[in-house]
């Protein structure tokens, strides 16, 4: 009768920029990014919502662009700039979008603003490259991956529409 063989997964090593700080980690190769980040990285600030891509609760920037850690496979990481809610504030205080945030009252409970807040500050990185100013339209629709239960919206859109394009 043959053996069967045990199937031993390597971790794979991987270096990337967490928050501006270079960082080499042995990852599992299954291991989602959300998971990575909250007990490996100990950055509880990116959420877990809904676990499937719909909820935006559980956003990160990636090269700028904001992804949904959920859906993202921790080792492709490797060579990348990543972004938590942890990066964005620093000794000279909060972000311009967290202080539009709080300024326009755009939360509640607060369980979706990490991931709102990540999802504003790439479309400002965004529209900042392209020198462009964006709608209200296009604000509310490079937001509709994010969902929130408490605020119904309209003051994150304000929040967002003013520190995209710099008005009160
Ligand atoms: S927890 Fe990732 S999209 Fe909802
Ligand atoms: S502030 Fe509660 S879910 Fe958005």
């Amino acid at each position: 009768m043959s053996k069967k063989k045990k199937l031993v997964v390597q971790n794979v090593e991987v270096t990337f920029i967490l928050n501006g700080k270079k960082v080499t980690k042995q990852i599992r190769p299954s291991l989602l990014l959300i998971d990575f980040i909250r007990d490996e990285l100990s950055l509880a600030g990116t959420k877990p919502g809904c676990l499937e891509g719909e909820c935006g609760a559980c956003s990160v920037l990636i090269d700028g662009a904001a992804v949904n850690s959920c859906m993202y496979l921790a080792i492709n990481i490797h060579g990348k700039n990543l972004t938590t809610i942890e990066g964005l504030s620093d000794v000279n205080g909060l972000d311009p979008v967290q202080d539009s945030m709080i300024k326009h009252g755009a939360v509640q409970c607060g369980f979706c603003s990490s991931g709102m807040t990540m999802s504003i500050k790439s479309m400002q990185i965004k529209y900042k490259k392209d020198k462009k100013k964006p709608s209200k339209e296009e604000i509310k629709k490079g937001l509709e991956g994010n969902l929130c239960r408490c605020t119904g919206y309209v003051k994150i859109i304000e929040a967002a529409e003013a520190v995209i394009n710099k008005v009160k």
